[in-house]
């Protein structure tokens, strides 16, 4: 796929219903612009996902969202973009007519986000359109934060705008306001407690929605490695050299290990870990000595349940 940094081109393409794999401040996305039902279908082909599984629309400004949702003057969707927009919060609500049924699989409602990432902006205010984006992998695999991970999984992209790494690292916090009260759909970088500041809003029961395409994001398996991956407290002893092992924090153990070791923060910074989690499974992933992985817990607060969500998905698969 051709890689480079022409903005005028890549606007151009998704303009006339083709790919674009761009950065934002999360993750890479795969764009299509998300008014063109075509276009959109090469979106799922590329990634091979279930039509099932609901793209975000990713606009330019607050009027553009105000296009896609039946009720922008709804207070709770004023009040969330005024403070989180542009920023890592996507927002599910009922969508006009406008929106095709295969960005939304159907559902009568829209997710909508503005990204905060300058090239993500420039890209969509260039082109003009809302932009269909998911995450720029595979269905199911570990998501890209840097151009080569985009690279390394999908094939049929037309053009893959390079921004270097993504500056977040882990995917965007879903809100969903549906129901009578607001909910959380998918942890991220805006934690609970932060949206907790504008409105009232109750964790998505995970149980109810395991098999429920409502919420495909909160499926159990998901952004895994291809490799096994044990999620670890402390380790008791060095798993050898044929082991990844990725620490978030600090562990006394890790001095004399024979495994290979990636170390997300060294002062323990959960922000810092989030960024670089995505990027160090990818390494390990890639490393041909590495046959297993290793990963360290971290305390379930703030951002770490955002983190914790993702590595437990990933984990899953390998029956832990
Ligand atoms: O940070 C992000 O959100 C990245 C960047 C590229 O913006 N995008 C991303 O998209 O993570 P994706 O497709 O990998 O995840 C979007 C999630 C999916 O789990 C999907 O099921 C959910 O959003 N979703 C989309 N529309 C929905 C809707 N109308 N109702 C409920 N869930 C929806
Ligand atoms: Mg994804």
């Amino acid at each position: 796929m051709e890689r480079g940094t022409d903005m005028q081109k890549a606007a151009a393409i998704l303009r006339e219903g083709g790919l674009v794999a761009f950065p934002t401040e999360t993750v890479y996305g795969l764009g299509a612009n998300g008014l063109n039902p075509v276009a959109v279908a090469r979106i799922f082909e590329v990634k091979r996902r279930p039509a099932f599984d609901p793209l975000i629309l990713h606009v330019g400004s607050p009027e553009q969202a105000a296009d896609l949702f039946l009720y922008p003057e709804d207070n709770r969707i004023k009040a969330l973009m005024e403070r989180f927009w542009p920023g890592p919060l996507t927002i599910v609500a009922p969508r006009k007519p406008i929106v095709p049924d295969i960005v939304t699989s159907g559902m009568p409602t829209v997710a909508v986000r503005i990204p905060a990432h300058p090239i993500a902006l420039e890209l969509i205010r260039t082109a003009g359109v809302p932009v269909a984006a998911p995450s720029a992998n595979l269905f199911g695999r570990l998501s890209p934060t840097l151009p080569h991970h985009v690279q390394k999984q999908l094939t049929g992209v037309d053009y893959l705008l390079d921004g270097g790494k993504t500056q977040i690292g882990v995917e965007s916090t879903i809100i969903s306001l549906t129901g009578e009260t607001a909910t959380l759909l998918r942890p991220g970088f805006i934690t609970l407690e932060q949206i907790r500041e504008i409105i009232p809003v109750e964790m998505a029961n995970a149980s109810d929605a395991e098999d429920q395409p409502l919420a495909p994001g909160l499926l159990k398996s998901h952004y895994s490695p291809e490799k096994p991956l044990t999620v670890f407290e402390s380790l008791q002893k060095d798993p050898g050299s044929h082991a990844g092992v990725i620490f978030l924090a600090h562990d006394p153990v890790r001095q004399n290990l024979k495994a290979h070791i990636i170390n997300l923060s060294a002062s323990g910074d959960l922000i810092e870990a989030a960024a670089h989690l995505f990027t160090a499974l990818h390494e390990m992933e890639n490393n041909p000595e590495v046959k297993e992985i290793y990963i360290q817990k971290v305390e379930e607060r703030g951002i770490g349940i955002a983190i914790m969500d993702r590595i437990r998905k990933a984990a899953y698969r390998h029956g832990n």
